[in-house]
């Protein structure tokens, strides 16, 4: 895909991944439109960098992407690199959070590709690239509610590729595994310690999504032994059963030790 005079709608551009993100693609020649619920405290990238206001949590969503699309008439791609976590029991989690992780993490993707296809349609072109999860293809305790809310764009953005195949308009899933930002806490650190999983930098896996969009996958999954477990886990899932049977003393650990962050 050639980046150079495109204009994208990067949402999450202030988190960990994002923020590298949008400074490699401005780099690339990429016309930036950055959305966050705090757009003032964005920072710019270039003179062909906005901000914006979204909360993808909002449930007025619809009528927001409509004011940033009258805005912003030129966008052709949107990276939704937003998202938000928790690392808890099930049986600990209360409601609100339950309700904001699947608005913010599924039902958000869903609402803004059903906003920019027609638009992209009449373009001629578009991209819409999603970052989901390694929890988006094995489901991880304490992760119950997250793994939920990535499965749900893993299967959504499958979907939704097959059925725009005809269509100009390319579909991208991007499963990052364990990354170093402020979503994970102290504690998750600890634990992806503890296990001796791998926690990328943030600039890595922005490089890699760079890679994702440049030479046009329509999947990938990041880090490895990672993407062979994803494969293991749909080939073999009661091994990984078994693996993680023998792990949840030590994920109880760091559950109970207060990390409900
Ligand atoms: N970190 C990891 O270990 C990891 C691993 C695999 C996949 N991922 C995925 O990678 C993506 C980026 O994660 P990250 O680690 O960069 O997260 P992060 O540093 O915690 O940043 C989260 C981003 O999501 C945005 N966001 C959260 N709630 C929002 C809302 N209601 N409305 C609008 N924006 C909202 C935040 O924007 P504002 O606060 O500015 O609104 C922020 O830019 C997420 O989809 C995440 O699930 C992360």
């Amino acid at each position: 895909m050639q980046l150079r005079d495109r204009t994208f709608l990067l949402l999450g551009g202030s988190g960990g991944i994002g923020r590298a993100l949008a400074t490699r693609l401005a780099g690339a020649g990429v016309k930036l439109v950055i959305a966050s619920r705090e757009p003032d405290k964005l920072e710019p990238q270039g003179d062909d960098s906005h901000s914006v206001m979204l909360d993808l949590a909002a449930p007025n969503l619809d009528q927001q992407l409509q004011r940033v699309s009258e805005q912003f008439p030129d966008i052709d791609g949107v990276i939704h690199c937003a998202g938000q976590n928790l690392f808890q029991l099930l049986e600990a989690t209360d409601v609100t959070s339950i309700d904001r992780m699947l608005a913010v993490n599924l039902r958000s993707n869903i609402l803004v590709a059903r906003h920019f296809v027609p638009k992209f349609r009449a373009l001629g072109r578009g991209n819409l690239a999603f970052v989901g999860s390694t929890f988006g293809s094995i489901g991880f305790p304490g992760y119950s509610v997250y793994s939920a809310t990535k499965f749900g764009v893993r299967g959504f953005s499958e979907a939704l590729r097959r059925e725009l195949a005809d269509s100009p308009i390319g579909v991208h899933y991007i499963a990052p595994r364990a990354t170093r930002t402020g979503m994970n806490s102290a504690g998750v650190d600890a634990l992806n310690q503890a296990l001796g999983n791998t926690m990328d930098p943030p600039e890595r896996v922005a490089s890699q999504i760079m890679q994702v969009l440049l030479k046009d996958r329509r999947r990938a999954y990041l880090g490895w032994p990672e993407k062979l477990f994803v494969h293991v886990n749909g080939l073999l899932p009661r091994l990984v059963d078994a693996v993680m049977r023998k792990q949840l003393p030590t994920i109880r650990q760091f559950l109970t030790a207060g990390d409900k962050s």
